[in-house]
């Protein structure tokens, strides 16, 4: 039995800056004693969670099912124990391919890309020895992924169940300059508390991920529906009878929502286009309304929420000083959301004050590897 069957425990590796949130979300479909660790949240579930987790959940990275945990003070006792303790063919076929996600910190093995090296090795070794020929790595679209995590001399070899990362939606074929990431869209939905009240705008739509993740909140269309493939499906005690009964009632929950309900624009034409592309692989009939148009255009005939993420860099393709943007988009609020509000992403916290309104609610998210902020404006 491997560790995961054992302890029914899995790791959900999260964003640090919404790890509070993602909790909420795991409880929320049925994880048990969930606890708290740096970017991840242990939990427990059966396998029918572990299936619902993986297919619903918008704000977690991935699971990790843990295969062993052992001290290891050296690369030979890594190998050792990865060519001794694991059988490896309840995972693997001598002819797929896998790829191995090595993170090391404060122990004798210093180098990630070396503990990972090792590990191929002794898979390797295992399957020549035994079958006389050994699946090959492959970084994309590998058949399995496995995770090594070695912290303070203590090693963990586990499957990774999502099969890559979470935040792959499967609805961004079209991309714009400075995208945001589909988890940190989704976390800036749950935290806005929108569902549908008020019609949502985005004025600054890009490659639509706003859109596209507030359109599969409203709708409750889980987050891997267009997912094709999970890491799950290559457990040895995988049960696909009840993947399809999860993913059923999942999708039984999926309902329809007015046209106009979720609507953007963006100056740019191929934004537009990559958006329009993008919304239409998730919203089949079309009820997510996009145009081209400048956001100074816009006039709002009804009341409306704004959820939004302006330009920020430094290569904005009009003549106006950033600065002077940020200023006219205050006014633009104050005109057009009277008795509403609006929520923010600042890639560059320096131009919030740029905006002339005050903040009501100010947080710290991070977009990749890089500080931003989400801050809501109530207009009055
Ligand atoms: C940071 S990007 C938005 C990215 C988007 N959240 C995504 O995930 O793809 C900012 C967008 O603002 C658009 N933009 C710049 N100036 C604009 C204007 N005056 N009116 C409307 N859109 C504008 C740009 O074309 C760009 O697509």
């Amino acid at each position: 039995m491997y560790q995961y069957q054992k302890t029914k425990t899995y790791l959900a590796q999260v964003p640090e800056d919404i790890k509070e949130l993602a909790e909420e979300e795991l409880k929320s479909l049925g994880a048990k004693e969930t606890k708290l660790t740096y970017r991840g949240i242990y939990f427990k579930a059966d396998k029918e969670t572990l299936y619902r987790i993986n297919y619903n959940a918008r704000l977690i990275i991935r699971v990790l099912a843990p295969l062993i945990s052992f001290d290891c003070h050296s690369d030979r006792y890594l190998y050792k124990t990865a060519f001794n303790n694991i059988r490896w063919e309840d995972f693997l076929k001598k002819d797929s391919s896998f790829f191995i996600i090595a993170n090391v910190s404060n122990s004798k093995i210093k180098h990630s890309r070396y503990a990972a090296q090792r590990l191929k090795d002794a898979i390797a070794d295992y399957f020549n020895k035994k079958f006389g020929k050994r699946p090959s790595v492959k970084k994309e679209n590998s058949d399995i992924i496995l995770n090594l995590f070695i912290r303070n001399n203590r090693a963990i070899i586990s499957v990774d169940t999502s099969g890559g990362s979470l935040h792959k939606r499967g609805y961004r074929v079209e991309s714009v300059e400075a995208p945001m990431s589909e988890v940190l869209a989704a976390a800036i939905i749950k935290l806005s508390g929108w569902r549908g009240e008020v019609p949502l705008y985005d004025p600054f739509c890009g490659s639509g991920t706003i859109l596209c993740e507030a359109y599969m909140v409203i709708t409750n269309t889980p987050a891997a529906f267009l997912r094709e493939k999970f890491g799950f499906e290559l457990l040895p005690d995988y049960d696909f009878n009840l993947w399809q009964k999860v993913k059923s009632e999942s999708n039984k929950k999926i309902v329809e929502v007015e046209k106009g309900i979720i609507a953007g624009s963006d100056i740019s034409e191929s934004a537009v286009n990559a958006a329009k592309k993008n919304c239409s692989l998730i919203d089949e009939n079309g009820r997510i309304k996009i145009e081209k148009k400048d956001f100074r255009d816009i006039k709002f005939e009804k009341k409306k929420i704004i959820i939004t993420n302006p330009p920020y860099g430094i290569r904005l393709k009009t003549e106006t000083p950033i600065e002077n943007l940020y200023k006219e988009i205050g006014d633009f609020f104050k005109r057009e959301l009277k008795g509403s509000a609006a929520f923010v992403y600042f890639g560059n916290r320096g131009l919030i004050k740029k905006i002339g309104l005050k903040p009501s609610f100010k947080k710290i998210l991070y977009n990749g590897g890089l500080e931003g902020r989400l801050v809501k404006y109530d207009i009055f």
